[in-house]
């Protein structure tokens, strides 16, 4: 097995600013499926999704899988839909320890919302985005370890996670902490 960390979970979760922090902890390397994608086509998510449609953007996840295989010792955000099809969460496994960071569905839509330019959400109402939710967490759940984030801040979430990579294999969920200071909200 790889030695990298992989962050997944959905749109909203806290990826990339839990990776951030996390690789900064580490001292590693943080790389992003998404950026990964946008540097090779030179183009941002929505203009692909828009000129070339979403199975196109899928090919491109499909491409980002295979380079993650030349990455070693890197903290990995990878975009909410990379883990979502069959023999993907192994071929992640297979690179490193996979994190799911899982919210409650409210918090992390209500993030999603909030921040970035996301097409996934685009036409889609409340409803339609928890059964896509609904029906991405089974892969979400083959994650070697979980971390529930609910009423964690960054500092907490990254502080779970680190307790989580370093006790492997002695528990693979972590409740959350409790409220308090800190870096502010994934
Ligand atoms: C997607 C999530 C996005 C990005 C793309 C598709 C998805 O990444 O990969 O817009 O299908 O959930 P984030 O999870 O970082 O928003």
């Amino acid at each position: 097995m790889g030695d990298n960390v992989i962050l997944v979970g959905f749109m909203g979760a806290g990826k990339s600013s839990v990776g951030r922090l996390l690789a900064r902890r580490l001292g590693r390397c943080f790389v992003e499926t998404d950026d990964m994608i946008t540097a090779r086509e030179g183009r941002s998510i929505p203009e692909i999704f828009a000129q070339r449609g979403e199975a196109s953007f899928r090919a491109l996840e499909e491409d980002a899988v295979r380079l993650l295989a030349l990455k070693s010792g890197d903290v990995i955000a990878t975009g909410g839909g990379l883990p979502c099809r069959e023999g993907r969460p192994e071929a992640l496994r297979a690179l490193g320890t996979v994190v799911w960071l899982r919210g409650d569905f409210d918090a992390v839509y209500e993030r999603a919302q909030r921040a970035g330019a996301r097409p996934m959400l685009a036409g889609r109402g409340r409803d339609e985005i928890e059964a896509l939710y609904r029906a991405r967490e089974p892969y979400y759940r083959r994650a070697d370890l979980t971390v529930d984030t609910t009423g964690l801040n960054l500092d907490q979430v990254v502080a779970t996670v680190l307790l989580l990579l370093r006790g492997k294999g002695s528990s693979s969920t972590l409740s959350p902490l409790g409220r308090g200071q800190g870096e502010g909200r994934p």
